[in-house]
């Protein structure tokens, strides 16, 4: 999908169908929708008067000019009440409106920037929210299928009419930077929603490679001998139960920089957890699909990162295998050496990510970091604690704060667990030096403080507990059912503000 910005006024555009807007409770329009109520002689206000048009969110209703004004079609969407009003209320009306655009056939939309006018947001805030929540609504994942019986053809453009030319430049450097985070995220969601069958280690790092050549990211492949070299015994020990070789996929934005110190961002990427010897039952397994969300958010970050020419050095780890059961599997009680020298009695195989992230976060003190973030869904703790509305995070307080307020505006939020030095009594091994799981208390901050210990000493280091916001059960207004790609936009508005 094209964007484009237009200098006019919203009832003049010859357009298959121009989108306006309305809050709740509003009974005269002004502004574009004031402008395009006149011109089709009131009908708006007949609409509101009547009870059929009440200006809740995401509310849709399609009125037909007939020649009053020369677009075919008349798109109004709700922005519920102006008291609410945020960013997150532009994607979804974007969204909303852009999806019932294309449900009539329409492929070239044109649009108000919601917000910018009425609502008081800086316009290249709103043109961000407005290209973003059109791009993530309208995302769809039919690559494997072969039939597509109703699908209506993808929007090709989207046009952002304000009548202000002053506020060109301002909207086109916000649609752009709307478009690139958006399309970063899209990425994240295909692989995520691609199941495990095709998304091996071995095609997601050929993935890495083909669109770090295209965004200008430095990428290397770690094969598994060369894991093997480097001593990563507990993200092997991961690999050993299934045929899927291991890898670890290195980007590199602005690698050259060596004045800027490096921020590194670690994904997990199982890319099935089976659960391993420790299986997990069979309801939902294929829910473990989505289970190298973190390494697919990494991918959509960096490439975000790379596209948006942030002025940051950044460097993304993706450790990538399976975790599979069979005859080489890891068995529960098995001891492994870690790269970081510290030996691991894995007490659960299904505490998988936890032992390749252990690997990676020793590996990143090769960039001599000034942060490390990492993502992962790691515990099921995650989900029963807080539920769809909130990733845990949990380690140094001010990378916490820079989080928090990134995930305000963007939507994907965090909220902090603690990492208490008491809660490391549950970890104690008798045979090792540490245990990969402490019985059923506190999972997720267990699972949080056996990273602390792998992380390089004096840097540093948030994780971030994305388990079961990979995949939505619900539609949502710019979130299909399906992949979410939760963590793009979290990380990148994070590196944005950095
Ligand atoms: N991949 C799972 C966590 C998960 C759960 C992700 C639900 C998405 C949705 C992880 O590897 C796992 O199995 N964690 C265990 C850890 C336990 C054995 C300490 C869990 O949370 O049950
Ligand atoms: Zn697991
Ligand atoms: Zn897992």
């Amino acid at each position: 999908m094209q964007t484009e910005i237009v200098i006019g006024a919203i009832q003049t555009q010859a357009a298959q169908a121009v989108v306006v807007n309305l809050f709740e409770g509003v009974t005269v329009p002004g502004g574009a929708t004031g402008a395009v109520d006149s011109a089709l002689g009131g009908q708006i206000q007949a609409l509101i008067a009547g009870g059929d048009f009440r200006g809740k969110l995401n509310e849709v209703a399609v009125l037909y000019p007939h020649g009053a004004i020369p677009a075919r079609r008349v798109i109004l969407v709700g922005l519920g009440k102006r008291e609410k009003f945020t960013p997150d209320v532009i994607r979804q009306a974007a969204a909303s409106a852009a999806k019932k655009a294309r449900d009539l056939g329409v492929t070239q939309l044109h649009t108000i920037v919601h917000g910018a006018g009425v609502g008081k947001m800086p316009p290249e805030q709103a043109a961000a929210a407005v290209v973003e929540g059109t791009v993530l609504g309208l995302y769809r994942f039919h690559e494997l299928k072969t039939h597509l019986d109703e699908a209506r053809p993808d929007l090709t453009t989207l046009t952002l009419v304000e009548w202000d030319a002053t506020r060109q430049r301002a909207l086109e450097a916000g649609a752009r930077q709307g478009q690139i985070v958006a399309e970063s995220t899209l990425l994240t969601r295909d692989l995520v929603n691609r199941p495990a069958n095709i998304a091996t280690p071995t095609a997601i790092a050929e993935v890495a490679q083909h669109i770090a050549a295209e965004a200008g990211l430095r990428c290397q492949v770690l094969d598994k001998e060369t894991l093997t070299a480097l001593g990563m015994h507990a993200l092997l020990s991961v690999n050993r139960g299934g045929d899927e070789p291991a890898r670890m996929v290195i980007l590199e934005h602005n690698a050259g920089r060596a004045d800027l110190p490096a921020l590194v961002l670690v994904g997990k990427g199982i890319t099935f957890d089976t659960g391993g010897i420790s299986l997990k039952p069979s309801e939902n397994m294929h829910r473990m699909k989505g289970d190298m969300g973190g390494a697919a958010a990494v991918l959509g970050a960096l490439r975000a990162a790379a596209l948006l020419d942030l002025p940051l050095h950044v460097v993304g780890l993706m450790p990538l295998t399976e975790n599979m059961p069979d005859a080489h599997a890891t068995k529960p009680g098995d001891v492994v050496h870690s790269l970081k020298g510290l030996t691991i009695e894995i007490l659960s195989t299904d505490a998988e990510g936890r032992l390749i992230l252990a690997d990676a976060l020793t590996y990143a003190q090769t960039f001599a970091p000034q942060a490390i973030f990492d993502i992962a869904t790691l515990t099921g703790g995650r989900v029963v604690a807080l539920g769809d509305h909130a990733a845990a995070v949990m380690g140094d307080e001010a990378l916490i704060a820079r989080l928090h307020t990134a995930g305000e505006a963007t939507f994907e939020r965090v909220w902090p667990l603690p990492l208490f030095e008491e809660y490391g009594e549950q970890l104690k091994s008798t045979v090792a030096d540490v245990a990969n799981v402490g019985g059923r208390a506190a999972s997720s901050i267990i699972g949080g403080y056996f990273l602390s210990k792998f992380v390089p000493d004096g840097v540093p280091w948030v994780h971030i507990d994305i388990a079961g916001l990979d995949l939505s059960e619900k539609d949502l207004p710019y979130t299909p059912k399906g992949a979410t790609g939760f963590g793009v936009r979290l990380l990148v508005e994070m590196l944005r503000r950095w």
